[in-house]
C-alpha cells in the first residue's frame, strides 16, 4: 500500500504482500454524512446522529468480516468540532482497517488534520493497493454549501491519473458531479463539474466515481464509468424531489464496494433494519 500526497511517496507494505492481495478484491466500506456534533446528544432534524452512526457501524460489523479500507466521504461533523472528529475516528478505529477522509461542506480541514495526526489520510490523497488506485479529492469550499474544485485539486487529479495508467481507478468526492434529479440539491452540484468531467473523459482507466452529500443512493453509468452515491448514516433525503424533503421510508445506511482485480465492481447499499428513527417533520431545511 502506498500513500501519495503530491510527489511524496511512502511505501508501507512489501511487494510480496501486495501481489498476494491483488488476487482478492479490494474490500471497501463507504461511510458518509454522519453529521456528528461535539455532544453525543446532537440532533439533525430531530435524529441523534451519534446513535444512528453507531447502528450503521454495527451493521457494517455484522456484514463485512474483512475490510481493507474505509472511506469517509464528507460531512463527518455537523459542527466541525474536534470532539466530533475524535469520536468518529475512535469509532472507525475499532474496525482495524485504515480510514481515509475527505471534506464535506460542513467540515473544516484543520480539526480533521489534528484528529488524523497529519494530512496523509485526508484529501487530496491516493490509496494504492494491488491493481487499484483510489483518489480522494476535496470538492468543498469551507463555509459554503455548493462544491467547487480548486485548480490545485484538479492538478492533483490529473497527476494522480497520469501516474496510474496501468491501474484501475476510483475517484471519491463529497459533492455530486452530475445532477441527481432533485431540484434543490442540484443547485449544489460541483460548480466546475464540467472541468472535472472533462478531465475524467480524457482517461480510460477510471472505473468509478463515488460521492456523498446527497443523502441518497444512486447507481448509474456515464461514459463507461460507474457513478455511485451513498446514503447518509443519519437523515435520508427524498429522491427526485423538487423541494427539500426527508425520505421517511429509508433508514440510515452505508455502501460497500468490492473492487475486483479485473476492474469490475460489486457494490450495494445496506441499511439499518428493525429500528424506527424519529424525525422532526416540522423542519424544512438543514
Ligand atoms: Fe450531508
Amino acid at each position: 500500500m502506498y500513500f501519495l500526497r503530491y510527489k511524496k511517496k511512502v511505501k508501507l507494505v512489501r511487494d510480496g504482500i501486495l501481489s498476494k492481495q491483488s488476487q482478492q478484491p479490494l474490500r471497501v466500506v463507504q461511510i458518509s454524512d454522519s453529521h456528528l456534533f461535539a455532544s453525543t446528544a446532537g440532533q439533525l432534524l430531530g435524529l441523534c446522529t451519534e446513535d444512528s452512526l453507531k447502528l450503521v457501524l454495527d451493521k457494517v460489523r455484522l456484514e463485512q468480516p474483512v475490510i481493507d479500507v474505509i472511506l469517509a466521504t464528507g460531512d463527518i461533523a455537523q459542527d466541525a468540532s474536534v470532539e466530533a472528529y475524535q469520536r468518529f475516528h475512535q469509532h472507525l478505529e475499532t474496525f482495524g482497517a485504515p480510514s481515509y477522509w475527505l471534506q464535506g461542506n460542513h467540515d473544516i480541514t484543520s480539526p480533521m488534520i489534528t484528529t488524523l495526526g497529519g494530512k496523509s489520510r485526508l484529501s487530496p490523497c491516493v490509496i494504492d493497493q494491488g491493481p487499484w488506485r483510489i483518489i480522494m479529492l476535496n470538492s468543498s469550499i469551507e463555509h459554503q454549501v455548493p462544491g467547487k474544485f480548486t485548480p490545485r485539486e484538479l492538478k492533483f487529479l490529473r497527476q494522480a491519473l497520469d501516474e496510474s495508467l496501468d491501474k484501475h481507478v476510483m475517484v471519491c468526492l463529497h459533492h455530486h458531479p452530475v445532477p441527481m434529479g432533485c431540484k434543490w440539491l442540484d443547485t449544489q452540484v460541483v460548480r466546475n463539474a464540467d472541468e472535472f468531467l472533462g478531465i475524467v473523459d480524457q482517461y480510460t482507466h477510471i472505473r468509478a466515481i463515488i460521492w456523498g452529500h446527497v443523502h441518497q443512493e444512486s447507481d448509474n453509468v456515464r461514459n463507461g464509468v460507474r457513478m455511485l452515491s451513498a446514503p447518509s448514516t443519519c437523515v435520508q433525503f427524498k429522491a427526485l424531489s423538487d423541494d427539500f424533503a426527508i425520505e421517511e421510508d429509508l433508514n440510515p445506511g452505508y455502501r460497500w464496494l468490492h473492487l475486483n482485480p479485473d476492474g469490475s465492481i460489486d457494490t450495494a447499499v445496506s441499511r439499518v433494519e428493525g429500528v424506527r428513527f424519529v424525525i422532526d417533520w416540522s423542519v424544512k431545511g438543514y
